[in-house]
């Protein structure tokens, strides 16, 4: 694979979560490595609006909010839980895929949940230094990487950070636009939101 290429093995793998595809793609390969005991952190990064893995239940759930899918276990927020309009719209999915769910459950990956303006600010910083601008949901990544980065420098460690950056932000100017004129909220799901939408999971 490419590190090999450069002679180099990541301490952390980072990866924004909607449903699991790009986070998948990047730390599944990984994974055998992690399972015979290397030393490698897989990180699933959600938004706070949207937090499956961190504040959902491990539960038999429909994959589509019409619950026409069979039911199958993965970590869910319930099929018709209704996400704020954060602007990561590929990052406003109820649940997550069962493979990556258990490999969570079983503790082999770690998830973590960040607000948006923090997110666009690490989105803008990578704009301005890689002159790339990143899908706002590429930036939950970048924005959990840039902070193992500020770590490490505090630790005084040299460390490989791996992120994907799944996607360009050319389909959502109109999201920068709105950050940078003060427009875009920091929302978290409230423990009532998320009790309400755990009412609508398949009584298996
Ligand atoms: C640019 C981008 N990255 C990431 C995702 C998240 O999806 P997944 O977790 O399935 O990879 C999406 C979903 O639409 C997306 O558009």
């Amino acid at each position: 694979m490419q590190l090999e290429m450069v002679d180099d093995y990541p301490d952390v793998v980072i990866a924004c979560c909607g449903g699991g595809s790009n986070f998948a793609g990047i730390t599944f390969p990984f994974i055998p490595d992690k399972i015979a005991g290397k030393n490698i952190r897989l990180v699933a990064v959600e938004p706070a609006a949207c937090p499956t893995l961190t504040r959902g239940v491990f539960a038999y759930d429909y994959g589509d909010v019409a619950g026409m899918t069979p039911a199958s276990m993965m970590y869910t927020l319930g099929h018709d839980f209704m996400p704020s309009g954060i602007h990561a719209g590929g990052l406003r999915y109820h649940g997550d895929s069962s493979l990556v769910s258990q490999l969570y459950h079983d503790g082999l990956i770690e998830a973590v949940a960040v607000m948006q303006n923090p997110t666009f600010e690490a989105a803008m910083l990578f704009a301005q230094t890689e002159s790339i601008v990143p899908a706002p949901e590429s930036a939950h990544a970048i924005r959990v990487a840039v902070d193992e980065a500020l770590q490490a420098k505090k630790e005084g460690v040299s460390r490989t950070i791996v992120f994907n950056l799944s996607g360009h932000g050319f389909l959502d100017l109109g999201s920068y636009d709105m950050y940078l004129s003060g427009k875009t909220e920091d929302v978290a799901l409230s423990d009532t939101e998320l009790q309400e939408s755990l009412k609508s999971l398949p009584r298996v």
